[in-house]
């Protein structure tokens, strides 16, 4: 097994996230090269490309036994296997959609896992400058403050997050409407920023309360579920109705 110093691999990936960030906050101002993934509304740009050709470089020379899934290197054809061994998931524009329309709420989100959990976690917004960090065991940090998630049970008092998916299947847009219809009358309030790991986020640090998504992938959630996690909230998989990391 390759050696792990969590605070060290967070430093280092630090660095290069911020490094990453800058080229994110350059190109959210120009015009964008797109390319369609599963669907017309599932897109890449040469950021995300970049931004992950960035991190993964940095992180190889920093860390030659570490293992690495990332968003678009999995689109490129490589398998997204995960192992006992130190891996880092990666995407590296979380929210493309957004970026695309220079929305200001998109991030790069990298987490490190190690026996299948979750070590380190860093999702930064470079646009409106906001880096959540998380070490295992101990706390989550917004622009290194200490953050904590609401701690609200009552439903129709609670502020979530709905995701509207990545896909105009009409199976899954209904479904996206029918859980909105269903929670709308139950919550306080919903709303939804488009980028699963500002989200969760965001919760993290009592902005919202609850975050629900369906048919997300690993590199969405790798990192915000160990900022949710220590900031002292709960990650679920209502299918298996056990925490989702736990799941057999
Ligand atoms: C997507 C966003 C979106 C969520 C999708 C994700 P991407 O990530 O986080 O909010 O609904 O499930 O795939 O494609 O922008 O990295």
């Amino acid at each position: 097994m390759a050696n792990v110093e969590p605070q060290e691999c967070l430093s280092v990936a630090l660095k290069l996230v911020k490094q990453a960030g800058d080229l994110v906050r350059d190109a959210i101002k120009k015009k964008k090269n797109i390319e369609m993934k599963s669907s017309a509304v599932d897109l890449v740009t040469e950021t995300d490309k970049a931004v992950e050709k960035l991190l993964i470089t940095g992180l190889s020379s920093a860390f030659p036994d570490h293992k690495f899934i990332g968003e678009e290197s999995v689109a490129g054809g490589e398998k997204c296997v995960l192992t006992d061994e130190p891996t880092w998931i990666i995407d590296p524009v979380d929210g493309t959609m957004n970026f695309v329309h220079s929305f200001p709420y998109t991030c790069i989100s990298v987490a490190l896992w190690v026996n299948k959990d979750a070590e380190v976690g860093i999702v930064y917004n470079p646009i409106l400058e906001h880096m959540f960090t998380a070490l295992k065991g101990q706390g989550a940090y917004l622009n290194d403050e200490k953050i904590s998630a609401s701690g609200e049970t009552d439903l129709s008092k609670a502020l979530v997050f709905s995701e509207m998916g990545t896909s105009h299947d009409p199976e899954k847009v209904d479904t996206v409407i029918t859980n909105i219809t269903t929670l709308l009358t139950k919550v306080h309030g919903c709303r939804t920023m488009g980028c699963a790991a500002l989200h969760m986020s965001h919760v993290a640090r009592g902005a919202a309360d609850a975050n629900y998504t369906m048919g997300v992938h690993c590199w969405d959630i790798a990192a915000g579920s160990l900022l949710v996690k220590e900031a002292g909230g709960v990650v679920i998989d209502t299918a298996e109705s056990v925490p989702w990391d736990r799941a057999p």
